[in-house]
């Protein structure tokens, strides 16, 4: 991979020993229906991903489940060998059942398994960042997380985890991995509509750890409302553009991992993520939530 060379909206922030461009990608939207097998087209999805290196992005978001395994064998055929900037971050933590459910495997061996297989599907010895994918399909689930998170520790002591996360997880549970171990970043679900985690983005943010929402678009559906066309509209922008450029500006720690399939979509939210938002549009954007 060639060395990111462009500016992206955002500018940049330090992820343990890492630099990485706060505009990153999520790399989810890259498999047929439903996170499930291969992509209708391969040859257009490996270019999303070498469009994106191309624009300087070097943070993208991953996971053995999506596919599963079709998405780090993407990342591997257009991006390996690595470049020493890119910071490749994915998960353990859960499987995928033959209906294409999300169940939880957090116990030792299933999550040093699905270390092994993401070591081995994305070409690595070492892998830059693991988040430990907490809860359900419904979101967080407040349960006591100790074991699972020393099992990760483990695996960092023994070189094959640079950086450790969290996802999908209470305020608490963020606290109790980080009294066993330092975290870099918390992914969690968070847009203009879903803003549960407020206090604990600004608790991170003071701490220097990072904040990765994930359905920064709203995910399946994309987000809707009047006053976010509104805004739009009165910046001749679209919808998309002024969600990312809200993340962008709501706090320094939140790093962007929106997805897509398209490339043309990515160089689209790549300009528009650096809309300038006035403070007429932010309160009117941030009413949004109620
Ligand atoms: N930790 C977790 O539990 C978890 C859960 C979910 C997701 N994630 C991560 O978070 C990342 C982001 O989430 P996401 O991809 O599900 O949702 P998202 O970023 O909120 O939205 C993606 C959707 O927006 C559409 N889109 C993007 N740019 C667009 C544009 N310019 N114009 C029109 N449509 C556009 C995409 O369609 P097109 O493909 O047509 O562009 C796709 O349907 C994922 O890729 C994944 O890496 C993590």
């Amino acid at each position: 991979m060639k060395t990111p060379t462009l500016t992206l909206p955002g500018g940049t922030w330090t992820l343990g020993d890492a630099t990485v461009s706060r505009f990153g990608y999520g790399a989810m939207q890259l498999t047929g229906p439903w996170v499930l097998g291969e992509p209708a087209d391969r040859d257009a999805a490996l270019a999303v991903l070498r469009e994106a290196a191309a624009q300087g992005i070097n943070h993208i978001d991953t996971a053995e489940t999506y596919g599963p395994r079709v998405v780090n064998d993407l990342i591997r055929e257009a991006l390996h060998p690595y470049g020493e900037k890119l910071l490749i971050a994915t998960k353990a933590g859960g499987r995928r059942d033959a209906e294409g459910g999300w169940p939880s495997a957090r116990n030792s061996d299933e999550l040093r398994q699905q270390i092994d297989d993401n070591l081995e599907t994305l070409g690595v010895d070492v892998l830059d960042l693991v988040h430990l994918r907490l809860g359900d399909a419904s979101g967080p689930v407040p349960e006591r997380i100790g074991e699972a998170f020393q099992t990760l520790v483990d695996l960092q002591e023994q070189g094959v985890i640079r950086h450790l996360g969290v996802s999908n997880a209470t305020a608490e549970q963020v606290r109790e991995a980080q009294s066993i171990a330092p975290i870099v970043s918390v992914q969690n679900m968070y847009n203009l509509a879903i803003r549960q985690d407020d206090e604990l983005i600004d608790q991170l943010a003071a701490e220097e750890v990072a904040y990765i929402p994930f359905f920064p678009l709203g995910g399946f559906p994309p987000l809707q409302s009047a006053a976010l066309s509104s805004v739009a509209a009165r910046q001749k922008s679209t919808p998309m553009a002024v969600a990312l450029a809200w993340l962008l500006r709501r706090s320094p720690n939140i790093l962007l991992i929106a997805g897509t399939s398209s490339a043309a979509h990515l160089r689209e939210n790549i300009t528009g993520a650096g809309l300038e938002l006035s403070d007429a549009d932010l309160e009117e954007l941030n009413a949004i939530s109620g």
